[in-house]
């Protein structure tokens, strides 16, 4: 039976079986050592001429990245010889069987070092060789075990995990939508969900109360270090709550998972809560709302999360039209459709939402709301943001028609999971701890995609492609 190199350990006079890739190999006359690397680690192999000449014949054949199975055994390495920067260092194995399992061509890149040093687009081109590198394979097991946690959390806390739809409708979340055609009703488009919002509300409706998923959303818009068009979120949804409810239940959230899974950094709190901080604070002192109030901003063992609150219900765009600051389903602090009206032509941006930021860092990694549950009040935001009533219908009726069968009050929140993840790694974008990511213009390099589709798949669809210089 194999082992890991994580067991080595406690197999000291045992003879072992270990299997892996050929991670470095020095020779030392009639002596070949090679470092084997399976998941869990490095361990020492020794290869000696004057002991086993045929496995050593064979061994002198390794190069980098070949995979291997040995038997061996598990001796403790001479005093001088021990290496305290590896875990396995105080043993070695003497290796008696060898099988050469599989050969592999030499690596585009090293795969010893931390890897920041290498172009990033060739690395995404081979992330299969890439998520080697210690940095990247820890980062994937991290984002395991926190997705585990998180897991464990919310069912704790009564949570019910749902899938929702990935080809659905749209839901404006403030960016593109990925569109799909549909073969079965030519010319209709699904859209990739930008976030699960209006599901996860359907679901209030439908009585489930506590509600959270691990949820892929799409996002068509110009991907940057915190920003990816495919990314995770923990999204939550919960019944006749308020604000302070779901505040408290994500301050709960962080303060355990960071004492349990991060417990040498330091979270700082104040009076050991998270600490509030009003939009208009966070922008006329920090001048953004995404304040980072670290202490030390360059110390990476600091953790220092705040409550951004009371944002604007509204914003307005670049053309000069109103949009929703986090989403029309938020709830407005007015009492009824008149109220709203009446405030917005007076003063929208004196309309506050009852909608609430996490930041960590100076990184927005929550974002969520009390909603808006009154079916009359809803249509007025849409409204005063300028639909019509036909486009209300259209894009929204499904919701607007579940609001009059009996809605509790509700809300939510979103945690943005690549970015949660990336902090807590240290790492500088969220690239580094998603295991296949995009490039910056949306490409995925290793498989190729976007990419050209047969004739006959586009007939099936009913489309037909414009030529551009990029598809001739
Ligand atoms: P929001 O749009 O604020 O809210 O998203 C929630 C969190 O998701 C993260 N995020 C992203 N992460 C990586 N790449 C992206 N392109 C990206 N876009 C957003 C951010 C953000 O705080 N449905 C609402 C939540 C709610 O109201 O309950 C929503 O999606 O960390």
């Amino acid at each position: 039976m194999r082992i890991l190199a994580s067991e080595i350990l406690e197999k000291v006079g045992e003879r072992v079986e270990l299997a892996g890739w050929v991670s470095a190999r020095r020779d030392h006359g009639k002596l070949i050592f090679i470092d084997l690397r399976d998941r869990t680690g490095v361990v020492q192999l020794v290869f000696n001429a004057n002991k086993q000449v045929d496995v050593y014949k064979l061994a002198d054949t390794l190069r980098p990245e070949w995979v291997i199975r040995i038997v061996g055994e598990v001796g403790e390495r001479p005093a001088g010889m021990i290496n305290e920067d590896i875990e396995t260092g105080k043993v070695e194995v003497a290796v008696e069987e060898l099988e050469i399992l599989a050969e592999a061509e030499t690596p585009p890149f090293e795969l010893s070092t931390d890897g920041y040093e290498i172009n990033e687009e060739l690395r995404m081109k081979y992330r299969y060789l890439d998520m080697r590198r210690g940095r990247i394979k820890k980062n994937l097991i991290a984002r395991h075990e926190i997705t585990d946690f998180t897991r464990r959390f919310f069912y704790d806390h009564g949570f019910t995990e749902v899938e929702t739809p990935y080809i659905s409708k749209s839901t404006p979340e403030g960016a593109r939508d990925y569109l799909v055609p549909s073969r079965l009703q030519p010319g209709m488009f699904y859209a990739l969900p930008q976030s699960p919002q209006q599901y996860k509300q359907l679901l209030m409706i439908g009585g489930l109360e506590r509600y959270f998923q691990m949820a892929r959303c799409f996002r068509d818009e110009d991907t940057r270090g915190d920003r990816q068009p495919e990314f995770t979120q923990i999204d939550i949804e919960m019944s006749f709550v308020e604000q302070e409810d779901v505040l408290g239940l994500i301050e709960e959230y962080l303060i355990q998972l960071s004492s349990k899974l991060y417990p040498h950094k330091k979270l700082t709190l104040e009076n050991g809560r998270i600490p509030r901080m009003l939009y208009e604070v966070a922008m006329s002192k920090y001048g953004t709302d995404r304040p980072d109030v670290r202490k030390d901003k360059k110390d990476d063992n600091e953790f220092a999360p705040v409550f951004v609150v009371d944002f604007p219900m509204f914003e307005q765009r670049e053309d000069k039209s109103w949009g929703a600051a986090h989403h029309p389903f938020t709830m407005p602090d007015v009492k009824d459709a008149k109220e709203l009206k009446a405030k917005f032509k007076k003063a929208p941006l004196s309309i506050k939402g009852l909608q609430y930021d996490v930041v960590l860092n100076g990184w927005e990694i929550f974002g969520g709301s009390i909603r808006n549950h009154n079916p009359e009040l809803l249509k007025a935001v849409f409204e005063v943001m300028g639909h019509k009533s036909k486009d209300i219908e259209e894009r929204f009726g499904h919701l607007l028609k579940a609001f009059r069968y009996g809605v509790p009050p509700h809300g939510g929140i979103a945690c943005g999971f690549d970015r949660l993840v990336a902090i807590l790694q240290n790492e500088p974008n969220i690239r580094e701890v998603i295991a296949f990511p995009k490039t910056g213009d949306g490409r995925d390099l290793m498989m190729d995609a976007p990419s050209a589709v047969d004739k006959k798949q586009l007939k099936e669809l009913g489309l037909s492609v414009k030529k551009s210089k990029k598809n001739e």
